[in-house]
């Protein structure tokens, strides 16, 4: 039996412990009616990441490809744009640029809230649960009990599926629920990540378990045998272990397969509150065994991070992307337990980050899992206007919005910063660099504008380890009213943050020291994606 660490459950639930299953105080309920016709015109809404019409959302659950449609199905909560009882509230994209908000999928019912999970194509129809020879979508989610959370059972979390035989617009959830209980009293055990194995002609499950990942394995995703477990002693432990992802991918220019397996923690984040870690390593079909070449970059409670920024969060991939595609794409929720319900929006609360390809990459350092935007954003550019090489003035009068992809030489030692500046007349500013003198990339919002909902949002600069050594390094930065994601050396190193300023920044410089170079690069004002006046 795993120990107990009330310590360790994460902000959610020990918000749900506080309040019972009692709802926060709802904000106008007519927001709720809002659909995507709705002109999102209120002040820090992203102009082209997804966000919720209205309400509470947290992390992207059940991300899957099929028929033509990308679905990101969140966490959600309908009545209050603070956590609460948890939904999946449902999206759906063509081209994962635009999306198309569509009904709630899954309620809360007598066996508890709908928390985190994941959905795949039942392909062959493994589960009998399609209808008409068709292949049924299964989403497998953990059910909290949130009435035996707070007579302080251990036993209120479990695994349960439900299944759709319309393109995801209707489900049914499965009689038998739930597929996994919790005998063994596991108090944090939740978050079923699933995926096809090919080679193996199984289902495999990742789980979180409180401080460790158990693996399953099912023919028919309803019968599950629990096969291994991983981790108690290896990556961060400064908190929860939770939302796991298990894939395999391709070495960068050769034929080595490795696998990745994305854990999130919370709190316990390289800068403070939740982030996501990985491991690489190998699969058998029962367990994961990390690279040896891995295991000095994860003993002593170090961890390696997909992301060093404080706002990207649960991110998992999705399910059944076509083969000739062949990416890997991932979403994360673009905030931090630390303040996420303090943020000051009203009509709805946080974003997701951009849909981003992952790929994994051999360097001196070991394996590094890479992220870079889909290519499909680009369909937002406007025309490039080309930053020349020593310019400073990257864009003024932007609305906001801004995609940078800038270049520096560092032609001697030296220890000034240097990076991208953005401003707006309100005398805010924002950062993001890197700094030679510690070898670190960062991110700085401490003076980026509204910060006086939370104690520890503004703080000191987000730093982000350099992985890469050649004397060029590139800055790839996507902004919208309210954040940016900073992709560095091709997407070895990113750091995601949000932040609320006043006004827009609407002026983008570049700053460096004199024994640096601007090489120069490319700037793009971005569209937005939802029917916003401008
Ligand atoms: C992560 C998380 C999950 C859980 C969900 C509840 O942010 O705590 O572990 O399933 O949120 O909303």
């Amino acid at each position: 039996m795993l120990r107990r660490h009330t310590l360790l459950l994460s902000i959610p639930i020990l918000f749900l412990l506080a309040c019972g299953s009692e709802r926060p105080a709802a904000v106008d309920t007519m927001t709720s009616m809002a659909d995507s016709t709705t002109p999102y015109a209120e002040a820090h809404r992203p102009r082209y990441h997804y966000s919720p019409p209205a309400q509470w959302m947290n992390d992207p659950n059940g991300m899957v490809y099929h028929d033509g449609e990308y679905h990101l199905f969140y966490q959600h909560y309908p009545d209050s744009n603070v956590w609460g009882p948890m939904h999946w509230g449902h999206a759906v994209s063509e081209d994962l640029v635009h999306w198309e908000n569509l009904p709630i999928a899954l309620y809360p019912d007598s066996l508890g809230y709908i928390f985190s999970g994941s959905a795949v194509v039942d392909k062959g129809n493994t589960s009998g649960l399609g209808t008409d020879g068709q292949d049924p979508l299964v989403a497998i989610f953990t059910y909290h009990d949130a009435e035996a959370a707070s007579a302080g059972r251990d036993d209120h979390q479990t695994q349960a599926i439900a299944y759709s035989n319309d393109n995801g617009r209707s489900w049914t959830k499965y009689a038998g629920n739930p597929v996994i209980s919790n005998e063994k009293l596991i108090r944090d055990f939740r978050d079923p990540k699933v995926m096809w194995d090919a080679e193996r002609d199984q289902w495999v499950m990742a789980l979180a378990a409180q401080d460790r990942i158990l693996f399953w394995r099912s023919d028919n995703l309803i019968d599950w045998e629990l096969q291994s477990e991983f981790g108690t002693e290896l990556g961060g432990h400064g908190g929860v272990w939770e939302c796991p992802d298990l894939f395999p991918l391709t070495v960068a220019g050769g034929q080595e397969t490795k696998w990745v397996l994305l854990i999130s923690i919370n709190p316990g984040g390289p800068n403070g509150g939740s982030a996501t870690q990985y491991f690489v390593g190998d699969f058998d079909g029962k367990s994961f065994t990390p690279d040896p070449s891995f295991l000095p970059d994860v003993q002593n409670g170090k961890g390696v991070y997909i992301d060093y920024g404080r706002d990207n969060y649960a991110g998992v991939t999705f399910a059944n992307i076509p083969e000739e595609d062949g990416r890997r794409i991932f979403i994360g929720w673009m905030s931090n337990w630390l303040y996420g319900q303090e943020v000051p929006t009203t009509v709805w609360r946080s974003a997701m980050t951009v849909p981003r390809a992952l790929s994994l990459h051999r360097l001196p350092a070991g394996y590094r899992l890479f992220s870079t935007p889909v290519r499909e954003l680009e369909k937002l550019r406007g025309t490039p206007s080309e930053i020349a090489a020593g310019s400073t003035t990257v864009a003024s009068n932007t609305q906001g919005t801004q995609e940078v992809d800038i270049s520096f030489l560092i032609t001697s030692e030296t220890d000034e910063p240097f990076g991208i500046r953005l401003e707006n007349e309100a005398g805010e500013a924002y950062r993001v660099g890197y700094d030679p003198s510690t070898d670190e990339f960062f991110s700085d919002r401490s003076e980026a504008g509204e910060d006086q909902f939370s104690d520890v949002f503004a703080g000191t600069a987000a730093r982000a380890p350099r992985v890469a050594t050649s004397d060029t390094v590139r800055l790839h930065l996507l902004l919208d009213v309210a954040s940016a994601e900073l992709f560095t050396d091709d997407g070895a190193t990113v750091i995601t943050e949000i932040f609320f300023p006043s006004e827009p920044f609407q002026q983008v410089s570049v700053f460096s020291g004199t024994d640096t170079e601007v090489l120069g690069g490319e700037a793009y004002s971005l569209e937005g994606i939802w029917s916003t006046p401008q």
